[in-house]
Formats: structure tokens, C-alpha cells, sequence
């Protein structure tokens, strides 16, 4: 990771963070009636608590390359890491992977209570589609509905939500290697993809930029989760800031359990090559998204 790569990340974080600080804030907007005191502390809890912001910097980043106007660009970013994070809330409830500890901090059920996380991932689903729809979100209609109907079916049954159901299934009869591939794309791969091409749309890129750009998000969701798969048996929960060991405790199938580390490890550097090929019509302008790639298969974290 270059210096500038890394300065990169930790601005887009920040200038992220601050955003969606504003988009927490206890100012009722025009519509809502009160915004309850215990709901908005569970909602910022899970937001507003140092997350990596991978999602919403590929969001900024592939705006940023294809010429995206930057504060829109940042709302969709924050919208994305509305959903990320309501996946995050609900994936550690007792009913689903039951997990006390996420990034280095209690997790909302745990801090607040289960009713509460709930209703806190409710609410920043629903935030998101705000954020985008939003007046203050300044593109072009037609891209923003464009937005809006993308993240829909990215989070939804076709996406990240209808994975998390493959996932759980996924715990009762081991899925073969497709399987686990499917499920992946769904449950991880679904909003990395939607961070890449929504950067495109937000740009009015055309057709085919749009193509290459999702298919870029889709070699790096793949790369995402498969380091999170080897993350989950190679580390442990102080570097991770959350649970290690999770996957094998509840018998889950993934390309690791199936392969191995070091086939892993080996297919992971596939797919950065892979994702670094499809940024060459780009030339040097896509150096950070091709540092980026390669952040992402070889995260600590
Ligand atoms: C973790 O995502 C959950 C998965 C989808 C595997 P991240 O590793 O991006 O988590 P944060 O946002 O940085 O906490
Ligand atoms: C979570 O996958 C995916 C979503 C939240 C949609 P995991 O269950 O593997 O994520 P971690 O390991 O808890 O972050
Ligand atoms: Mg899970
Ligand atoms: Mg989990
Ligand atoms: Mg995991």
C-alpha cells in the first residue's frame, strides 16, 4: 500500500464519516415526525463506529475516475454504507450469527437490545433510499432513480439479503464450490458491485463503462469475501475486531474450508490480476482503484 494510496482511504473515510454524522444528527427533516432519542444512539452506534469504509471509497473512487461530481458522489457512498452497515446490525443478532463483538466494539443488540438492533437496521435501510432519493442528492433524475432501483435489488432478495438466507442455509447442507460462489456474490459480492457501478451511473457513464466497471465490482467482491473467509481462520478477534474462528465453529462451507489456505491465497491473487486488467483502458488514472483491488485481497482486517 502506497502512502498516497493510504492517505486516500483514511480522507474518504473521514470525509464519509462526517457526512453520515449529518445524515444521524437529531435535526427532523421535512416529512419525519421525531427522530426517537434511543433509536438514533443504536443507529449511530453501528455507523458512526470505524468501519474500513472499503464500499463507499469504491464508490468515490470510480466517480472520482470517470468524472462523477464529488458531494453527490459521497451521498451515494454514504447511502451504500447505510445498508452495509443495517447488514452488519442484523448479521450479529442471536438469531443469525449471534456475534458480541464487531468492529472492536459491542455490537447494537449488545450495547442497546435485540429489539432495538433491529429496528436501528430497519431504519438505516430505509435512510439509505432517503439519502439517494434526496433533493440534496444533486444528479441527474434518471441516474438517481437508476441508483435507487440498483441498490434496491443489490440489497434485497436478489442480493445481499436473499445470500444471508443461502448462508444460513448454507449451515444446515454444505453447498458445493458453485454454491458457496453464489452465495458469496449475493451476500458480500451484491454491494461491492453496486459501489462500483453506482460510481458509473453517477458519472452517466455509458454502457459499456458501466459493464466493465461492475464487472471490476464483481472480481472484487469475490476477492472481499474470500479474504474475509481467510481472515476468519488465519487471525484472530483483537486484529480483527471481531470474532475469529467463526466459520469452522459453525461448520460453514467456504472456498477455504473447501481448498485450503494456500489455494486460497493463490486464487485471490488471480482475481486481482484479474480486476487490474479490466482497469487497463484507464491507463495511470486507475491507479487507485488498482491499489485498491490489491488492498482488499491483502487487508489484515
Ligand atoms: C465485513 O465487511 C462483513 C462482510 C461483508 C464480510 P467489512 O470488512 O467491510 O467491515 P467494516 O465495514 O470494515 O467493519
Ligand atoms: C456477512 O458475512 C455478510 C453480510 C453482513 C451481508 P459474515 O457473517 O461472514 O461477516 P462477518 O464475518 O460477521 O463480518
Ligand atoms: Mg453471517
Ligand atoms: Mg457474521
Ligand atoms: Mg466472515
Amino acid at each position: 500500500m502506497t502512502d498516497n494510496f493510504a492517505a486516500r482511504l483514511e480522507t474518504t473515510a473521514q470525509e464519509v464519516a462526517a457526512a453520515l454524522e449529518a445524515l444521524l444528527s437529531e435535526t427532523v427533516l421535512d416529512g419525519e415526525i421525531a427522530r426517537p432519542g434511543y433509536l438514533l444512539a443504536a443507529m449511530r452506534h453501528g455507523v458512526l463506529n470505524g468501519g474500513k469504509r472499503l464500499r463507499p471509497f469504491l464508490v468515490v473512487e470510480t466517480a472520482r475516475l470517470l468524472g462523477a461530481p464529488e458531494l453527490a458522489a459521497r451521498r451515494v457512498a454514504a447511502a451504500l454504507e447505510c445498508i452495509h452497515c443495517y447488514s452488519l446490525i442484523h448479521d450479529d443478532l442471536p438469531s443469525m450469527d449471534d456475534d458480541d463483538l464487531r468492529r472492536g466494539q459491542p455490537t447494537v443488540h449488545v450495547a442497546f437490545d435485540e429489539a432495538t438492533a433491529i429496528l436501528a437496521g430497519d431504519a438505516l435501510l430505509t435512510l439509505a433510499f432517503d439519502i439517494l432519493s434526496s433533493p440534496e442528492t444533486d444528479l441527474p433524475a434518471d441516474a438517481k432513480l437508476r441508483l435507487v432501483n440498483q441498490l434496491a435489488r443489490a440489497s434485497g432478495i436478489g442480493g445481499m439479503v436473499g445470500g444471508q438466507s443461502l448462508d444460513l442455509d448454507a449451515e444446515r447442507v454444505a453447498p458445493d464450490e458453485a454454491g458457496i460462489v453464489k452465495l458469496q456474490a449475493m451476500k458480500t459480492g451484491a454491494l461491492l458491485r453496486y459501489a462500483c457501478a453506482a460510481g458509473a451511473i453517477a458519472a452517466g457513464a455509458d454502457d459499456q463503462v458501466l459493464a466493465r466497471m461492475t464487472r471490476f465490482g464483481e472480481i472484487i467482491g469475490l476477492a472481499f469475501q474470500l479474504a474475509d473467509d481467510l481472515l476468519d481462520v488465519t487471525s484472530d478477534a483483537a486484529t480483527l475486531g471481531k470474532a475469529a474462528g467463526k466459520d469452522a465453529g459453525r461448520g460453514k462451507g467456504t472456498l477455504v474450508s473447501l481448498h485450503g489456505v494456500a489455494a486460497a491465497r493463490q486464487r485471490l491473487d488471480g482475481l486481482v490480476e484479474e480486476a487490474a486488467e479490466l482497469l487497463e483502458p484507464f491507463g495511470g488514472k486507475a491507479e487507485t482503484l488498482r491499489q485498491a483491488a490489491g488492498f482488499i485481497a491483502s487487508r489484515e482486517h
